[in-house]
């Protein structure tokens, strides 16, 4: 079992980076495997409409989507983190989740997704909100925690003094846990709900 976790901070051991050692130490402890994808200051650009994923399954722009993508392909949970950026995720977050969730073809039904919102005061909520959209238009359950998931902290390694912050990261990893391993019985069980072709109804009259 395998989570996918996207450090959206540029700063090297910042906020975002402590915030996920929190996790990974619970994903580690039960054995799941992580891989963390740092977006550090990779250059991602935002997505050009060239249409070319939807013929070849993947993005034109060889910048990181692709690897994250092929990595996501196998990955049985998906945690985001980012550090909030005028009350909003970072734009290379955006870029890279825009870009991954519109070019990848890979059934996402079913990956479990959590994000976390890191700000030194405020945005939080509008960052964590913004972040779930990507897991709810892609039929991917959420798991949650004991407060809309964050982190404060403004210079680096202020998070530590968020214990409350902290704890719900490793609440937050062993409800993800808990859903990867209850969704893979239920798979075998009953397997996946009935797929149906996409109706697609443009609001154009
Ligand atoms: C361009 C920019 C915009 C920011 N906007 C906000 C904001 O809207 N609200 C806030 O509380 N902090 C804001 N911050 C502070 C960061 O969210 C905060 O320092 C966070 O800990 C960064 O995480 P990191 O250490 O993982 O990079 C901003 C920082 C930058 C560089």
């Amino acid at each position: 079992m395998k989570v996918l976790i996207v450090n959206g901070s540029p700063r090297k051991e910042g906020n975002c980076s402590k915030l996920i050692a929190e996790a990974v130490g619970v994903f580690q402890k039960e054995g799941i495997e992580t891989e963390v994808f740092e977006i550090g200051s990779k250059a991602i650009r935002g997505c050009a409409v060239c249409g070319y994923c939807a013929e070849h399954g993947k993005c034109a722009f060889n910048d990181g989507v692709n690897e994250l993508a092929a990595s996501f392909e196998t990955a049985d949970g998906f945690l985001v983190v980012s550090p909030v950026y005028y009350a909003s995720a970072n734009g290379s977050v955006i870029s890279l989740l825009d870009r991954m969730f519109y070019s990848c073809h890979a059934d996402k039904r079913m990956k479990v997704g959590a994000a976390f919102a890191v700000a030194r005061r405020a945005g939080t909520v509008a960052t964590f909100d913004e972040l779930n959209k990507y897991f709810t238009i892609h039929q991917m359950p959420i798991a949650s925690g004991r407060y809309w998931n964050n982190g404060f902290g403004g210079a680096k390694g202020e998070i530590a003094a968020d214990e409350e912050g902290l704890q719900n990261a490793r609440i937050v990893a062993r409800n993800m846990i808990f859903l990867m391993r209850s969704i893979a019985l239920g798979k075998e069980k009953y397997g996946l709900p009935e797929a149906e072709k996409a109706a697609r109804t443009s609001f154009v009259r």
